[in-house]
């Protein structure tokens, strides 16, 4: 049997406690619906919702109770203070992920400010949204990006021109399509999560591929680091997001790819969620 119509916006709200909708995403997605924002529904509550507004609602209700991202029903995703377009193709992307822009940009406008324009990269863009937060934070950086799935670089490239910020898009596996000149800051938020945990089921609407490299986890970050030496200029800096418990992990093969000044920044909660190094082994040619 098929739910009835929500009337009003009180009853859709309703409608979402019902199935288990946090209030905050239904009231996101009434908003969508209506062309309205928050603060408008707050005071229009017995309003009458239109049939078609209320069958489309209806129906994003159920997927978000499903578990269907917030930004994939709405389109949109903030991330660092930028409006990104997301669709099913490119994963949501994670407030989390702001810690590595931050600390990209503390580099920039610290040791790398000698620099006058400095290459940078960003393995595995999905949605643009490292490249694009970097090159908007810093406007004077060469921004390239690069992700092996062609549909995530569609909603990138979009997303750039969109937003006027001009960073160059690439189709490649990791490190292998990316021509010279070499960079001076790579950063990456692989995919990172291991086959067998128990999160992946909860995360099914967004791309495998952007999820898990399969086995343990470690596989994309491992080939992550493993690429730099070609590609990362000596005196360069290599940025990575990882999981929670894969910290140790993770200094443990920058140590070995002789990284120096290694180092660990943790989110809100004290999770240990990026780590980087800086690239001290002779590389294609020294810092600018
Ligand atoms: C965790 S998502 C990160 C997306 C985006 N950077 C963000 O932070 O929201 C990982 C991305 O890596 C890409 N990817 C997976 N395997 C890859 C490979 N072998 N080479 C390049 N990119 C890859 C996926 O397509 C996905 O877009």
């Amino acid at each position: 049997m098929s739910a009835a119509l929500p009337a009003t916006v009180a009853e859709a709200l309703a409608a979402a406690r019902g199935l288990g909708v946090e209030r905050l995403d239904a009231q996101w997605l009434l908003a969508h619906r209506l062309g309205k924002s928050r603060s408008w529904l707050l005071a229009h509550d017995t309003d009458a919702l239109p049939a078609e507004v209320a069958a489309a609602v209806l129906a994003d209700l159920q997927r978000r109770a499903d578990g269907v991202p917030l930004a994939y029903l709405t389109g949109t995703r903030e991330f660092h203070g930028l409006g990104l377009h997301v669709t099913p193709d490119v994963l949501d992307p994670r407030p989390d992920t702001e810690i590595l822009v931050d600390w990209a940009l503390e580099l920039l406008a610290g040791e790398l400010a000698v620099v006058e324009t400095p290459q940078v990269v960003d393995l595995g863009t999905g949605s643009g949204a490292i490249a694009l937060a970097v090159k908007q934070g810093c406007p004077r950086s060469s921004v390239r990006a690069l992700d092996a799935s062609h549909a995530a670089l569609a909603v990138a490239r979009a997303n750039g021109e969109r937003l006027g910020l001009a960073v160059g898009w690439l189709a490649s596996d990791w490190w292998s399509a990316l021509p010279p000149p070499p960079v001076h800051l790579a950063l990456s938020n692989p995919p990172y999560i291991a086959a067998g945990d128990p999160h992946l089921p909860a995360l099914r609407h967004e791309p495998i591929a952007a999820l898990t490299p399969g086995g343990n986890g470690l596989a994309a970050l491992e080939a992550v680091i493993a690429g730099a030496a070609g590609h990362l200029l000596a005196g360069g800096w290599l940025l990575l997001e990882h999981g929670y418990d894969q910290a140790e992990a993770v200094r443990r093969r920058l140590a070995a790819a002789g990284f120096e000044h290694i180092g660990t920044r943790c989110d809100l909660a004290g999770h240990e969620r990026c780590s980087g190094g800086q690239r001290s082994l002779p590389g294609p040619a020294r810092l600018a």
